[in-house]
C-alpha cells in the first residue's frame, strides 16, 4: 500500500508547490489563527479523487471535507492535505501533507512529504521508516539538556488549552533549544529521521499526527500520551521522542502541567 500513500502525497505535493508563493483566496475558520487557502482544499480534493478512483470501498476523514465512506469501513485514510498552512499562506517555505491509512482501527502505513525539498518520509507498520527510500533511525540523545525539541500550539492559543504555556515555559529552559516550525507532521518526520529529538503538542486531530507518529515508532522512537500511555490519534495528547529522552521530557511536561500562572 506505500506506493498508493506516496502517489497520493506526490499528487498533493505537486498541488502544494504549484499553489506556493501565488495570491490566491485565503479564508479565516471562524478565528484570525485558523486558515484555509485555495490550495487546502484542491490538495484534499485531488487526494481524494485518486483514493476514491482506487479504494471506493475505503473510508475517507480529511481535515477539509471531513469523513465519507462507511463509518466501520475496514480500511480508513486520513489525509491532511496541507500540514502548515499558516507558513504556507504567508509564504514560508515549511509545510507537507500528511496521509495515513489504518486497518480496523490500527495505523499500518502513512507519509509525510516536504514538496519543496522533494523529501518523502514514509513507513510500514513493521517494516521500518524511510526519506527517499533509505532507511532513518531516530538519534542516540540522552540527555534532555542536550536534545532539540519541536512543539506546536493549537489554534485556540488564547485560550491556552490544555495549560500549553506553562509546559513550554517548563520545557523551554532545560533543552538545548525549541522549534515551533509549523507543521506536526515534519516535527514529527524530523525526529523519524533524527534532525531532532523530541516533540509534544496538545490537541492535534488524526490527520496531523497519524503518519508522523507511525514513523517516528518505526524509526525506534517513542510516541504516547502526557503520562506515558499508549498514543491514542483520537486523543489531545502528543508526545513523540527518540525514546532515551521520553521520561525526561515528560517530567518537565508534568511540572508545565502542575503549575498555574494568570495570563496578562
Ligand atoms: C497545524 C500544524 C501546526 C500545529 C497545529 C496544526 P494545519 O496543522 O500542524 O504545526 O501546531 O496544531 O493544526 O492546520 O496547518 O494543517
Ligand atoms: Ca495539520
Ligand atoms: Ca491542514
Amino acid at each position: 500500500m506505500i506506493e498508493y500513500l506516496m502517489e497520493a502525497a506526490r499528487l498533493a505535493g505537486h498541488i502544494l508547490r504549484e499553489g506556493y508563493g501565488k495570491t490566491q483566496s485565503i479564508e479565516e475558520k471562524g478565528r484570525a489563527t485558523d486558515l484555509v487557502t485555495a490550495t487546502d482544499k484542491a490538495s484534499e480534493a485531488a487526494v481524494r479523487a485518486y483514493l476514491a478512483k482506487n479504494f471506493p470501498d475505503h473510508a475517507i476523514l480529511g481535515e477539509e471535507e471531513g469523513h465519507s465512506g462507511d463509518k466501520n469501513a475496514e480500511w480508513t485514510w486520513f489525509v491532511d492535505p496541507l500540514d502548515g498552512t499558516t507558513s504556507f499562506a504567508h509564504g514560508v517555505p515549511f509545510f507537507s501533507p500528511c496521509i495515513a491509512l489504518a486497518k480496523r482501527g490500527e495505523i499500518v502505513a502513512g507519509v509525510v512529504y516536504e514538496p519543496l525539498r522533494d523529501e518523502m518520509f514514509a513507513a510500514e507498520s513493521g517494516s521500518g521508516a524511510t526519506l527517499n527510500g533509505q532507511k532513518i533511525v531516530v538519534t542516540e540523545t540522552a540527555d534532555l539538556g542536550r536534545a532539540l525539541l519541536a512543539t506546536g500550539f493549537p489554534y485556540r492559543i488564547a485560550e491556552n488549552p490544555n495549560k500549553t504555556l506553562e509546559m513550554f515555559c517548563a520545557v523551554g529552559p532545560h533543552a538545548r533549544g525549541i522549534r515551533r516550525m509549523g507543521s506536526a507532521g515534519l516535527d514529527l518526520a524530523y525526529i523519524a529521521c533524527g534532525r531532532m529529538d523530541g516533540y509534544w503538542e496538545t490537541l492535534l486531530q488524526p490527520w496531523d499526527c497519524a503518519a508522523g507518529c507511525l514513523l517516528v515508532r518505526e524509526a525506534g522512537g517513542r510516541t504516547s500520551d502526557f503520562k506515558g500511555g499508549t498514543h491514542d490519534i483520537h486523543g489531545l495528547e502528543t508526545l513523540a521522542t527518540n525514546g532515551a529522552i521520553h521520561e525526561a521530557l515528560m517530567e518537565r511536561i508534568r511540572i508545565g502541567q502542575d503549575a498555574s500562572f494568570r495570563l496578562p
